[in-house]
């Protein structure tokens, strides 16, 4: 059983509404840590490897490039007590039936659909995860994607490479300008609102999103106008994707929904593939329906690289690199160690999906 449900031995202090260990089992916390074996399934960022290397866990590193599959995940998993994963390693509920045993999953990753929250959690299995960790470093992404497509980095880039850098053309592949055009953000949450900000403030945007919930704050801050989805999809020039993949989100931009777009609109997903409907996108791009389409995440991945989208001239694909900096993945290296080090320490997880499993 994890720490984390043995609420007897944890008590919030009197005024304290912060768990903490009672007094008598302080010393006692080292032998408990050090018991506790954490399965390390990547090669993540040694900012948050040093901090658990720090305790007296002890740690089992996967050392292969590839993830594991997942009958050595399950494999590992059986002989360990916590485990560091991220958007490479299913977690689903047959995963979880063989290790229910786990005391805490925590997830290098804002995403986490790759876990099955509602099996973990009547499991009563805390999953921790890394939210803000990459919200610059995405946003950063999603705006770059937005000027490479409406520029045609990526097709120009390739003439050069296929010795078709002629004479200067006054007429051809031209792409267009960015500034007073339409934003609408699909899921303005903390990315969401990152790439808004830089649209504001690069090309005085006007910024349109849809969400679940109203976003007040921004709504102050950035002028953002909250719309219903169909008309998100009507009036965005570039319309960038933010959201979690739900069974609500997912496939949600289908052939109805890109084609009620613009055609001269830009589709921008940096969040998860399987939010468009790949076949759809490619038809609608090649039937003209939309001008273009940046994509950090694309369904399956990693893509095929002859995938059509590779060779369209206003398409740019990355290999789903949003988080992709330092500073980013060794924030969300510590904030994947600190949750697991803070719930052997005091019960509690400070970024966690499934708060219920520790407070029910
Ligand atoms: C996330 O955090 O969910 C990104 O997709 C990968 O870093």
């Amino acid at each position: 059983m994890g720490l984390g449900k043995q609420k007897d031995l944890w008590y919030g202090g009197k005024n304290n509404p912060v768990l903490t260990p009672a007094p008598y089992l302080l010393n006692l916390i080292p032998i408990m840590i050090g018991k506790k074996k954490i399965l390390i399934t990547r090669n993540y960022p040694a900012a948050g490897m040093d901090l658990l290397k720090k305790e007296p866990f002890q740690l089992t590193f996967w050392e292969k490039e590839r993830p594991m599959t997942p009958d050595e995940l399950a494999a590992q998993a059986e002989n360990h007590d916590a485990l560091l994963c991220t958007l490479t390693d299913r977690i689903d509920k047959p995963f979880l039936d063989r290790c229910s045993h786990l005391e805490i999953i925590s997830q290098f990753a804002v995403g986490y659909d790759n876990i099955d929250i509602p099996e973990a959690t009547h499991k009563k299995i805390p999953v921790g995860f890394t939210p803000d960790a990459m919200s610059e470093a995405t946003a950063d992404i999603a705006f770059g994607l937005m000027i490479a497509t409406a520029r045609k980095f990526f097709f120009l880039h390739k003439t050069i490479l296929n010795k078709e850098w002629g004479y200067f053309n006054p007429t051809s592949h031209l792409g267009f300008e960015p500034k007073h055009k339409t934003l609408g953000v699909f899921g303005l949450g903390r990315i969401g609102v990152k790439m808004a900000e830089r649209c504001k403030a690069a090309y005085d945007m006007t910024i349109l999103y849809h969400n679940r919930t109203r976003n007040a704050l921004a709504e102050k801050q950035l002028g953002a106008r909250y719309v219903s989805f169909d008309r998100l999809l009507e009036e965005s020039d570039i319309l960038s994707v933010h959201c979690a993949l739900t069974p609500e989100t997912r496939q949600i931009f289908d052939a109805r929904a890109f084609r009620k777009m613009k055609p001269s609109a830009v589709f921008i997903n940096t969040a998860r593939g399987p939010i468009h409907h790949e076949p759809d996108l490619i038809e609608a791009l090649q039937h003209k329906e939309l001008w273009g389409a940046g994509l950090d995440v694309t369904d399956p991945e990693p893509m095929a690289p002859d995938n059509p989208l590779l060779s369209m001239e206003n398409v740019c694909v990355l290999p789903h690199a949003g988080s992709g900096t330092m500073e980013a993945r060794d924030r969300m290296s510590v904030l994947a160690a600190e949750n697991i080090i803070m719930f052997y320490k005091t019960g509690r997880v400070s970024h966690i999906v499934n708060p219920e499993v520790l407070t029910g």
